[in-house]
């Protein structure tokens, strides 16, 4: 080794002794003619001094030295004078006195200081990311993420699971993303598409007896992109075969207990919260709702459908419902009115109702139309008090609940009730198969066709499919979906009946997933899994906002990498290999 110590490893119990460190120039301090640097590796930092009087050759060097240069220092480990201590590092109570130093390689003038807090556009910093990265606090969190990928391979090796890599060259696998696909060189005008999840693959194990597996798989996915989305992305991908959805559960409740454990310090609770579908989305207008605060959705159907206003009345003839969310602490101005429902709209709510409750009774558009009993009636369903607001939205069930959803979450933010450290996992279960695709008017499948159907349902499959339920299971945390999975279809006939009910004709099932139809047919056994979204976990138990802060190299919302430019053009000889021509 180029040293003998790390900068984060000398302390009073080196002093009196000969040390050699290498590290970058973190910060240069002059002290009239005293110079301070404080050199850094990913281990820590340590103060060297370099003072004229003793040794003014040194001195010159330490002159030169500019922040970011990579040096080599071999010196003697004293004690800080009385009163310079640092007691918030390691090193605090010790200084290097340097006897030599080789400027190892010099550095530009860094685009930002390396400052664990700083007001730098994240667009620099991606560019720069190797710069970035070198703060101390970026660090901490791929070191955590690693460890959290550590304790994950650990507890499944522990309990039986083999981990085996799948192909990143594959056929597209339909999780509802667009693909990325790949040229074949030596096949004219065929792709391979990269993989969405390594959904079919882990389903051929169980084929293949392997009975416990689990991957920690980057998957890759054209759609557009969020805080919480990246086109790659990992997942703790699991699959088990001769299980019930209860053991899937409590085995991935098992793996979030030991981790939320290390990482958080944290004792989550189990079993975890299980909610219906239909109860999340009644309740909080959201399959993946923060359980961290109330603010629960009210029925007002019964209610207001009897009132004099006709949106309601035909709301109501039409098998819609009325529903509503109170907000208590908050005055609302005209134009946070507007802007909210403006916002609703986007959910695809045509208005929003308000009511202001002042003492002097209901401020509303809709007063008017709301006589005596029915204002008792509301402010007894709402549980309502001076300078409480009701937001109300008369729809279809889909549309209200999910524009009420995101309006609940949205206040919620505005109010801080969002901050809380608390950590609230909850599965949703009983999710519908199928949902119907207004756009394409066509029936999708909810999770994706492989996701077996309750029993129950098996008999209308054909008949009333929007009416079946599926055995799929999604965990959430603090209103984010962190894992989704199922049970999944074992039998080549009821797979088939699924892909009719999707619009997959034989024909096309043969030519998509034809492998999967004739592996079912040699002796699948019952089996299913859950993939945990890796980058979303490490987020939400690191308390960040993005999960580009917890993956190394993200990409940008414009799916770029700024470092290094991708994507970007390929030579025309490229394209020709590849039997390609670009036409824009
Ligand atoms: P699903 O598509 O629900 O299921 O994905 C599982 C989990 O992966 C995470 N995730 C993402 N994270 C970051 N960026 C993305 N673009 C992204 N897309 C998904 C989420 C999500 O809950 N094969 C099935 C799993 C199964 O059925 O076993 C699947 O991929 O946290």
């Amino acid at each position: 080794m180029l040293r003998t110590h790390t900068c984060g490893e000398l302390t009073e119990k080196h002093i009196g002794k000969k040390a050699t460190l290498c590290g970058w120039v973190d910060k240069r301090r002059d002290h009239g003619s005293v110079i301070f640097i404080d050199l850094r590796d990913r281990w820590g930092k340590t103060q060297l001094v370099f003072n004229p009087e003793s040794n003014r050759e040194i001195h010159q060097v330490a002159e030169k030295l500019r922040p970011e240069y990579v040096i080599r220092t071999h010196g003697l480990v004293q004690e800080r004078p009385k009163g310079t201590e640092n007691p918030k590092i390691p090193t605090g109570k010790i200084e290097l006195k340097p006897e030599q130093v080789e400027i190892l390689n010099p550095s530009e003038t860094p685009p930002f200081e390396i400052l664990d807090e700083m007001l730098v556009s994240e667009e620099l910093r991606l560019k720069y990311r190797y710069l970035d990265l070198r703060r101390p606090v970026m660090f901490t969190r791929l070191k955590k993420r690693h460890r959290i990928t550590k304790l994950v391979r650990d507890y499944f090796d522990e309990h039986g699971f083999i981990e085996v890599e799948t192909p990143m060259l594959t056929k597209s696998t339909p999780e509802g993303a667009r693909d990325y696909l790949v040229p074949a060189r030596l096949e004219a005008g065929s792709f391979y598409a990269l993989p969405q999840s390594p959904q079919l693959f882990k389903q051929i194990l169980m084929v293949s007896g392997f009975d416990r597996y689990f991957q920690l798989a980057r998957c890759l996915r054209d759609e557009d992109l969020r805080a919480d989305r990246q086109p790659e992305h990992t997942q703790i991908d699991i699959e088990m075969s001769f299980v019930t959805e209860d053991d899937i559960i409590s085995m991935v409740e098992g793996l979030l207990v030991r981790v939320v454990q290390d990482i958080c310090n944290v004792q989550l609770k189990t079993p975890f919260l299980r909610m219906t579908y239909q109860d999340a989305m009644n309740r909080f207008g959201s399959d993946k709702p923060d359980l961290r605060y109330g603010l629960e959705l009210v029925d007002a159907t019964p209610t207001l459908g009897a009132s004099e206003l006709k949106i309601f009345q035909d709301v109501v003839k039409q098998k819609g419902i009325i529903k509503g969310l109170k907000i208590s602490g908050r005055d609302f101005s005209r134009g946070d009115l507007d802007g909210l429902t403006e916002y609703v709209k986007d959910f695809g709510a045509k208005g929003l109702a308000w009511i202001k409750v002042s003492a002097s009774g209901f401020e509303s558009p809709i007063a008017k139309f709301l006589n005596a009993d029915l204002q008792e009636k509301l402010k007894k369903i709402f549980e309502v008090k001076t300078g409480d607001t009701i937001f109300l939205i008369a729809d279809e069930w889909l549309i209200a609940t999910t524009a009420l959803g995101a309006l609940r979450s949205r206040l919620a933010g505005e109010l801080g009730l969002n901050r809380s450290k608390e950590l609230k996992p909850a599965w949703i279960v009983d999710f519908p198969l199928f949902q119907w695709n207004e756009e394409e008017k066509k029936i999708d499948a909810v999770h994706h066709p492989f996701t077996a159907p309750q029993t129950e349902g098996l008999a209308f499959l054909e008949k009333e499919p929007l009416e079946v339920k599926a055995r799929a299971y999604d965990i959430i945390l603090n209103g984010t979906e962190i894992g989704g999975g199922s049970i999944r279809i074992h039998q080549e006939e009821v797979q088939k009946k699924v892909f009719k009910t999707l619009g997959i004709g034989d024909r096309e099932a043969d030519e998509k997933f034809g492998f999967l139809l004739k592996a079912l047919k040699f002796g699948a056994p019952p089996h299913g899994g859950i993939a945990i979204g890796l980058d979303r976990l490490c987020t939400l138990l690191m308390g960040l906002d993005s999960i580009r802060e917890v993956i190394a190299f993200p990409k940008t919302q414009k799916g770029a990498c700024l470092m290094t430019e991708a994507p970007s053009k390929v030579s025309p000889k490229q394209l020709k290999e590849l039997h390609l021509q670009i036409k824009v």
